[in-house]
């Protein structure tokens, strides 16, 4: 298979070599480490991939994960699109952008309340080649009373993104540390679904309250809706408890658990208040590596083009 381009392979290679060297699940519970393949050609035609990452438990990474897989996506050649769906604005602000400032650029509040506005003069672009992003803004946290009698409130978002499908192989949204309408209108505009957990035990009663909201969205307004992995995060290999709670969900949904995991690192607090994703502020820190194994696991799993 070709390889997308020259810094594709070398990226690749540093990877691999380095695998070994990254917290695995199967590696953790005992099992033969398993190889994700790094020889990817370029992405197939057709329309993007959209993914929601999610899960209503504050602080388990899902930001993180957005900035991170996102860049990691655009280093293997993929044309990547972030929306910032969080009143909190935290991707827009880890991505260099202060709040208050730069507000001329249009948020995606602003899409979402005037139908005539055009969303490619939202687009910014980050540091990343190929990874653009569309900011958020602290008035999304009045969506739920704004849009509470709207006709088919939760397409809002999908009809949005619709000019853009064709512009983009993956579009990634981070959404808010709730289960809300503006959940309701990512998962409805999604494809499939990643869902960052801490492993600590309460959140495997979170993660049961994630997976009946993919459900009801499903039986409801997108039947197509996958899950395409659920992902541990800040993991601290040195606890045994962390273990547990990983061997807990790793059984209970043995197909979903990625095999990569992200270890708890100083380094992304580091690069988020830098404004810039770990993969070029430390980019051969275990915590670029991971998202980049990550990026191939997804694509591997056919969760990405
Ligand atoms: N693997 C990790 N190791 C250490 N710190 C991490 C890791 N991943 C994320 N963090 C830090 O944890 C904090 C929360 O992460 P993040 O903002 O990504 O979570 P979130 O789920 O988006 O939070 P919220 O629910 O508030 O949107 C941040 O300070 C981030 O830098
Ligand atoms: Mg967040």
């Amino acid at each position: 298979m070709a390889k997308v381009n020259s810094q594709v392979s070398r990226f690749d290679a540093k990877s691999t070599n380095r695998d070994d060297e990254l917290a695995q699940t199967s590696v953790l519970l005992g099992k033969k480490s398993i190889v994700i393949p790094d020889d990817f050609a370029a992405p197939i035609e057709g329309p993007a991939k959209v993914i929601s990452v999610v899960n209503q438990k504050g602080g388990v990474g899902k930001t993180t994960t957005t900035i991170n897989l996102g860049a990691a996506l655009a280093e293997l050649g993929r044309r990547v699109l972030l929306v910032d769906f969080d009143s909190q604005a935290s991707m827009t602000i880890g991505l260099g952008i202060k709040p208050f400032e730069n507000e001329q650029y249009n948020s995606i509040w602003y899409l979402l309340n005037d139908p005539s506005a055009d969303i490619h003069d939202a687009i910014l672009k980050s540091n990343v080649p190929g990874m653009d992003f569309i900011r958020g803004h602290e008035d999304m946290a009045a969506a739920e009373a704004k849009f509470v009698s709207e006709i088919a409130k939760e397409h809002k978002l999908r009809k949005l993104l619709a000019p853009l499908m064709n512009e983009y192989d993956v579009i990634l949204i981070d959404c808010s540390p709730s289960l809300g309408t503006l959940t309701v209108n990512a998962l409805t505009a999604s494809a499939g679904v990643i869902i960052p957990m801490e492993c600590e035990y309460f959140a495997i009663h979170g993660l049961a309250l994630v997976k009946s909201t993919i459900q009801t969205i499903k039986e409801n307004t997108n039947p197509a809706l996958k899950i395409d992995g659920i992902l541990a995060t800040r993991f601290d290999r040195k606890t045994a408890h962390s273990r547990e709670v990983l061997e807990l969900i790793a059984t209970q949904f043995p197909d979903e658990v990625f095999d990569t995991i992200i270890a708890r690192t100083i380094r992304f607090s580091e690069s988020t208040s830098q404004g810039e994703p770990i993969t070029t502020f430390a980019s051969s820190s275990v915590g670029a590596m991971s998202y980049r194994r990550l990026a191939r696991e997804l694509i591997a799993r056919g969760g990405s083009k």
